[in-house]
């Protein structure tokens, strides 16, 4: 199965960094049997699209409004996202959850939003590190899981990130992430058995272990962050 490698740029760079990062990216992935999204920040993806439109580089969001328009300062909808040529939004990433205080309820609008327009949302779900420590880690998730997701989509791309692995160097251990894999595509083929299932894994992942982490059972792909704001790292965790 052709694996699904995501990165998500976060609040970070200038427009003309994105431009050259994508360039760059484009280039060096044209021969990766990967398929490969970018989600920058909202007033990149303009630049982006232009930068891998002749490439095999798909465009991502990394939120979206659940409506479809009207009086919501600030916000930008899936219509917006469709027009410019995204295919792909992040919805409910920890750090939505977190800092906007984004719910469960929340997340499925907004996903159920973006598949209705044809695009993919890729679907956040995580433990934090309390979750792990207390042993309930794995119940956190289903729970996520069963609330998060929309019903009835042909396709669901779930991203498992242990919010304790993001942005902090610490990597889940590749037992842990393939033992959450697995209960997470049982779970989504329990609710949803005819659907097709992507699972991702993300928090801390590098060029040292993409490799790794891709070579177990149940990990379909990454969400990558930091890394990804490096060309050169990026390109080579979609050439593992
Ligand atoms: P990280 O972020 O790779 O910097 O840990 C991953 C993510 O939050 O998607």
């Amino acid at each position: 199965m052709t694996k699904l490698i995501v990165a998500n740029w976060k609040m970070n760079g200038t427009l003309v960094e994105a431009h050259e990062r994508a360039t760059a990216i484009a280039d060096g992935v044209s021969l990766s049997p990967a398929k490969i999204v970018l989600c920058p920040p909202f007033v990149h993806l303009l630049t982006v699209a232009k930068a891998i439109k002749d490439s095999s580089v798909s465009l991502g969001a990394q939120d979206c409004s659940p409506e479809p328009k009207g009086a919501f300062t600030g916000d930008v909808s899936v219509p917006m996202l469709a027009e410019i040529g995204c295919t792909y939004t992040i919805v409910g990433h920890s750090e939505r959850r977190q800092g906007h205080a984004e719910t469960d309820e929340m997340v499925n609008l907004k996903a159920s939003a973006v598949s209705a327009l044809g695009l993919q949302p890729i679907i956040c779900v995580g433990e934090t590190l309390l979750d792990r420590e207390e042993d309930r880690a794995e119940s956190v998730v289903a729970t996520q899981i069963a609330a998060s997701l929309p019903a009835d989509l042909s396709s669901y791309i779930v991203a498992y990130e242990p919010i304790w692995a993001i942005g902090t160097g610490r990597t889940a251990a590749a037992s842990d992430v393939q033992a959450m894999h697995a209960m997470i595509r049982a779970e989504v083929l329990r609710h949803y058995p005819a659907a097709t299932v992507t699972i991702l894994y993300g928090g801390s992942v590098k060029a040292s272990n993409a490799a790794e982490l891709l070579a177990l059972p149940d990990v379909d792909g990454l969400l990558v962050g930091g890394a990804s704001l490096v060309a050169e790292d990026f390109i080579r965790i979609a050439g593992a």
